[in-house]
This record gives C-alpha cells, structure tokens and sequence, in this order.
C-alpha cells in the first residue's frame, strides 16, 4: 500500500491504523449492516462513539467533572465569533487577546464587532516571529478571559507554556496543537480546536469549558445555537457524526503511544531532529525567533527563491507533500503533528542534508 510523507498543515495526516479501522468498520459497523455515518445520532451505537470520544479526551488531558466536552460545527473560525458573543457582547465587559499570528488576528476583529477588547501584545510588526514571555503583555483589570492562540500554524511559533494571566482563566485556540502535549488545565476557562491537525478529520469544532467559565456566559437574548448552554450535556441538533467518529478513534490511538506525555517525547524527538538540520549552518534559516519555534510547524527559508521551488519539486517527486510555506512566510513549511512518523522526518532530514550538498 502506497502512503506519502504528508507535510500539510492541516487537513493532515491521520494514524494509518485509524484510517484501516475505519475502513474495516466502513460498510458494516459492529454487525448493524450500516455505516456508523448511516445511524441516527440518537442511537445507541452512535451515543457511544460520542461519549467514548468525551471520556478518551478527559483522561487525555486529566479533566475532572468541573469541565464539559461538545463537538461542534463550524470549524475553529465559529469559535471566534462564539466565544465573544457569549462572553462578553452586550455587557461592558473586557477581554485580553494576544496577536500573535493571522488566526489570533481573525479571532481579535470578530471579538471588536462585538464587545471591548484589549490587545495586551502584538508581535504583527515583526511579522509574527515571536511569541510574548510572561511580563512582555499586559491583561486589562477585570478581563473575563485572555485568549491567545498556543500554536500559530502559519508563522511556525508556539507557546512552550501557557501565559500567565495573573487569575483570568485562558481561552485557547490549540487548533494546531491540540492534544500534542500535556496541559495545565486548572489554568483554562475554554479550550478550543479544529480537529483536523492533531485530532482528527475536519468537520468538528472540540470545544473543552470549565462549568464555572461557562457560568458567565450570557443566556438570554441570543440566539439559541450559538449559546454554549445550548450544546452542554445534550445534542442539541444533527453533531457531525462521522468527524466525532474519527476523532474517538485518534484518541485511542494517542492514549496508546502513551497519552500526551507519550506524544509529547515523541513530537519533541521529531521536531529536534528538524531543528538540528536548519541549524548546522546558514543554508537553511529558521524564520521564528528560538526561543518562540513550534513543534507542529516548522518554517524555514533558503538562500533564494529557485531553490526553494525546486526543494518543494524534488520533495514532491520522493512522495515527502504539501512542504510548500503559507504565502505571508513564504519558503518551506513542514508541518508534523502527532500522526506524522518519525521516519517521515527522517526522510525529510535526509533529502535536506543531500539537497544543501548539492547546492550550498
Ligand atoms: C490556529 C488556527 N486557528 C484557527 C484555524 C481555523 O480553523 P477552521 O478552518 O476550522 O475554522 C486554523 C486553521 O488552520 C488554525 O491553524
């Protein structure tokens, strides 16, 4: 069976075990003669997978029963706009956001059209190379949430840990690295994510709050599918069933490489062997600062344009894909979350060292 090298940042790579359960559970899902994607959402079969997903994910990340788990649709985007509406539009509420990438940029405007925003830090005119230190950003007085944005896909730069806040729970878009490490989760109010780099297929918003943080939420006046309260403990309408499908079966794939520790070593050993490459000389250029470089993305330049163009040719013809850089950062991106293989990055490190032989 032919499987590339896949370096894209999102759809990305799934586990190849995942992908041949799901294939083997395609036609006949545990003997109904039905697809899991052709049962009602409020069957039994499918109020399993649902819940077996919401029980993985809370020992993944050691959530007790103080926090709720729903699926949600709409994409990570749906949550730039939700978490505002709920929390502080209509009210003369505050909230902190850190501007550390074009998707915490996206975040911030929905947050503007609809309540007071402080921007507390923003690394946009360095072109997003950074991520703040603690003591680099400020949090406004009474700020019902920071949000900030853990790992930012495009520029390559992630928080090594999560910011202090001096008390104001944590917003968190981890679209990028959900689930590739262990949390301090007593710090967060919400956590939310796309499912489609770490965590599964796309098509399902995992959106993790606190109850007390969901306390806060506004309840009346709004409209009834974009209140948090409206999706807590119950379905409120159709979820999509066979992304939450995918996504219990990654979960099960994370809890045996060792839950997120286990991940954690393994993405750790990855991306320092990337690392190491870029940095034996001036050949490759690293673009985000190093102190604030991601372990999901990693982005770097070469000594001019043709070359980069012909490593993305000649990556592609070794089935190593999708290394082309996001236009704002241009150069070369490889993306690799918790699915891709260490021999994948081998593969990759290898071609790189040949390639800089050749034409450095
Ligand atoms: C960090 C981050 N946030 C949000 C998004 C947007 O997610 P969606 O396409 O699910 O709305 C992305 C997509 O790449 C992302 O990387």
């Amino acid at each position: 069976m032919f499987r590339s090298h896949n370096f894209s940042a999102g759809p990305s790579m799934l586990p190849t075990a995942v992908l041949e359960q799901a294939q083997a559970e395609l036609l006949d899902y545990k003997g109904t003669g039905s697809s899991i994607m052709e049962l009602s959402h409020r069957g039994s079969e499918y109020i399993e997978v649902d819940a077996q997903a919401t029980e993985r994910i809370k020992t993944l990340l050691g959530l007790g029963d103080d926090f709720e788990v729903m699926f949600l649709q709409g994409g990570a985007s749906t949550q730039f706009m939700m978490v505002p509406y709920n929390f502080i539009a209509g009210s003369n509420r505050v909230a902190t956001y850190l501007n550390t990438g074009e998707w915490s940029r996206k975040a911030i405007k929905e947050a503007k059209l609809l309540g007071n925003v402080h921007v507390g830090f923003s690394s946009e005119e360095q072109n997003f190379i950074r991520v703040p230190k603690n003591g680099e950003f400020t949090v406004a007085d009474d700020s019902v949430y920071l949000h900030y944005t853990s790992n930012n896909t495009i520029f390559g730069t992630q928080f090594a840990s999560e910011p202090n806040s001096n008390g104001v729970p944590l917003v968190c878009d981890a679209s990028s690295d959900f689930m590739s490490r262990p949390l301090d989760v007593s710090k967060y109010g919400m956590i939310y994510a796309g499912a489609q780099k770490n965590a599964g297929p796309a098509g399902v918003a995992i959106v993790i709050m606190r109850k007390d943080f969901l306390e806060k939420a506004r309840a009346e006046g709004m409209s009834t599918i974009l209140k948090y309260k409206t999706h807590v403990g119950t379905m409120f309408n159709t979820p999509p069933t066979y992304s939450v499908y995918i996504v219990n079966l990654v979960m099960g794939w994370i809890l045996e490489q060792g839950g997120l520790a286990g991940i954690q070593k393994k993405n750790e050993a990855k991306a320092g062997l990337l690392y190491g490459i870029i940095d034996r000389d001036d050949f490759y250029r690293g673009t985000a600062e190093v102190e604030s470089r991601s372990l999901m993305n990693v982005t770097f330049r070469l000594p001019n344009e043709d070359l980069e163009k012909r490593f993305v040719k000649e990556t592609e013809a070794l089935n190593l894909d999708g290394l082309k850089g996001h236009r704002s950062v241009g150069g070369i991106r490889a993306s690799i979350y918790n699915a891709m293989p260490y021999e994948g990055v081998k593969a990759l490190t290898d071609f790189m060292v040949e390639f800089r032989a050749k034409n450095g």
